[in-house]
């Protein structure tokens, strides 16, 4: 089962949030389009429970989402390492980065493919995430090029790479959905 759940992760996407001065962002694979209509853009992420951008983007009501860019390149590998597989409790991770502020006040990352700036419509909270709709209220272009998919940054990246993280997200994960802990 767990194969056939794997081939429904998304494209990498990052997540960016602000609430009072406070910026950080995280890597994402679950964010999926939630309308047909064109004129009226929604997308939804899944957020965990215990992470800084959860808390940010809910309180702020809004977020920024960014496409990747494919090939990986340095800055894209960086971006991934920075935010995906340490918390921005234990400091800025996004100060590295070059970004600027849109109409949501969340910062947009310059080294992606393209950005969706987006306000919280609803949220379905599932125990160990919430999953967050929201409006595209704009968007734009960084770059020429298509987005970058999981399998290729997962060959760019050192064997393992997801392993040591993960292990404290399943564990946090299990506490709060309430399962057992696994050895
Ligand atoms: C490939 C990959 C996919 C991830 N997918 C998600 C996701 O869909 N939702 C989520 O909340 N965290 C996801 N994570 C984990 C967060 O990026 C990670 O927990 C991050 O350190 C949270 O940071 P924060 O506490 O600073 O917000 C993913 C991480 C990686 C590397």
């Amino acid at each position: 089962m767990t194969d056939l759940l794997d081939e429904l992760w998304s494209l990498p996407v990052a997540v960016t949030a602000s609430h009072r001065g406070r910026d950080n962002g995280l890597i994402a694979l679950t964010a999926v389009p939630a309308t047909i209509l064109p004129e009226a853009p929604r997308l939804t992420v899944d957020l965990s429970h215990g992470s800084l951008t959860h808390e940010l983007a809910l309180a702020a009501g809004s977020f920024v989402l960014h496409l990747l860019r494919s090939p990986p390149d340095e800055r894209t590998l960086a971006l991934v390492r920075a935010l995906g597989l340490r918390t921005g409790r234990e400091g800025d991770k996004l100060a590295a980065f070059e970004s600027e502020r849109g109409v949501t006040g969340a910062p947009i990352l310059r080294d992606t493919l393209g950005y969706f700036e987006v306000r919280v419509a609803a949220t379905l909270d599932l125990g160990d995430m919430t999953v967050v709709a929201g409006d595209v209220v704009a968007s734009g272009r960084l770059a020429e090029g298509r987005a970058l998919r999981f399998d290729e940054l997962d060959a760019h990246m050192p064997p393992g790479w997801l392993e040591t993280r993960r292990a404290d997200e399943l564990a946090e994960a299990r506490r709060r959905r309430g399962l057992p802990q696994r050895t």
